[in-house]
């Protein structure tokens, strides 16, 4: 492997740099600071091919290649022609690079981004013919610091391969993933009662079971010539083999017919069918037999789903459906302002943005301990 492979870089949603760390500190490694949405720390091609495949909470994985000050032009190009791309990606490459820029004095997408590929052609010996397999980059120049990274991942990683139709609003399915950990869910009792396509459901069912979220999809360094496909195999037997057999109690509810049949669905792609009770049933009649749990939900609220007078009903709704069950903790992601008026006063609030919508997500914790 190329030794300038060990350092690492994940890239979270804003308002989730927390959550992602906490899932890199649970698996062994010192995350840095997170800044503008990255996240560095020591690492190599076999920790990004494991992390690919398990981070519930994380956008991508990224090999950082060189990270210098770059002020000019030149000091981007000279970083990256120095780099030896021949070691470890084929001639026949077809390179795309991305470029982002905060607070720096370069700040010129289109030109760093034709710097830097003309850098990687330069350092590969000139024009490239681009027939084979893509290969990605980043040059992200943030506060006079460039980094350029290799993206590892292919498809961002909430495309976890279970979701093949859309519903109406659906959430991603590494938010749904966060909501579920921010509201202390490692398992056992959950409900959605507007559960739509199912996906804060199946997400708490790959929770529960200890299933990794990655299995069932392919990544972009599974291409790579210099990674061994032995241990892309032998990763995905240990995680298969680690998945729990457990029935966890995990309800998603909506009164959409169609919605409740996606979810199904869903479900059954993520190989996970009968981990789940998904039934047609209003949010009126939220109640359970269990004293306590977790309810993570993301309700309609009026910009993309639902108006003015039938939004105050199902949030009325949904208060008394909270009154019913004191023992369990709620999270609820929403953009409706009269949330609180509805529910009271949340003991928690998060901006965290769904979709680019800015919205705040509400932890209520239990009034009665069990
Ligand atoms: C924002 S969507 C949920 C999307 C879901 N998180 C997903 O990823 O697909 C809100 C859902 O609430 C459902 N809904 C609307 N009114 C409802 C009610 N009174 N009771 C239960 N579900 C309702 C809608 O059918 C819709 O599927």
């Amino acid at each position: 492997m190329p030794d300038i492979f060990e350092n690492l870089c994940v890239t979270a949603a804003s308002g989730l740099e927390a959550v992602v760390k906490r899932e890199l500190i649970k698996q062994g490694f010192e995350p840095g600071g997170a800044s503008y949405g990255r996240i560095p720390f020591k690492g190599g091609l076999t920790d990004a091919a494991r992390l690919n495949m398990t981070l519930r909470t994380a956008n991508r994985v990224y090999l950082d290649l060189t990270s210098c000050k770059a002020e000019t032009f030149d000091d981007v190009y000279d970083a990256i022609r120095a780099l030896p791309f021949s070691d470890f990606i084929p001639h026949d490459a077809k390179i795309i690079v991305n470029a982002s820029s905060h607070r720096s004095k370069l700040f010129a997408l289109s030109a760093l981004q034709k710097v830097a590929k003309r850098a990687v052609a330069d350092a590969m010996g000139g024009t490239l013919p681009e027939t084979g397999e893509t290969y990605r980059f980043t040059a992200d120049v943030s506060d006079d610091v460039l980094n350029f990274m290799m993206d590892t991942s292919g498809d961002a990683l909430h495309k976890r391969g279970y979701r093949k139709m859309v519903g109406e609003a659906p959430l991603s399915e590494t938010l749904a993933a966060a909501l579920l950990l921010l509201t202390g869910y490692r398992g056992g009792v959950l409900i959605d009662p507007f559960c739509g396509s199912g996906t804060i459901p199946v997400e708490a069912a790959l929770i529960a079971t200890n299933t990794a979220p990655g299995l069932k999809r392919t990544f972009a360094f599974e291409n790579y010539p210099v990674f061994d496909g032995k241990i892309t195999r032998e990763l995905r037997e240990e995680l298969t083999a680690k998945i729990a057999d457990v029935k966890p109690d995990i309800a998603g509810y909506d009164v959409n017919p169609s919605a409740v049949s996606m979810a199904e669905a869903h479900l059954k792609a993520a190989g996970l069918s009968g981990k789940v009770h998904f039934q047609v049933r209003p949010v009126s009649e939220l109640s359970s037999r269990f004293k306590s749990g977790h309810v993570v939900t993301n309700p309609p609220y009026g910009i993309r789903l639902g108006d003015g007078e039938e939004l105050k009903k199902i949030y009325a709704e949904l208060a008394a459906g909270k009154k019913r069950l004191p023992g369990f903790t709620f999270g609820i992601i929403s953009a409706y302002p009269g949330l609180e008026r509805a529910l009271g006063k949340a003991d928690k609030r998060r901006k965290l943005y769904n979709a680019e919508i800015e919205t705040t997500f509400y932890s209520y914790f239990p009034k009665i301990r069990n």
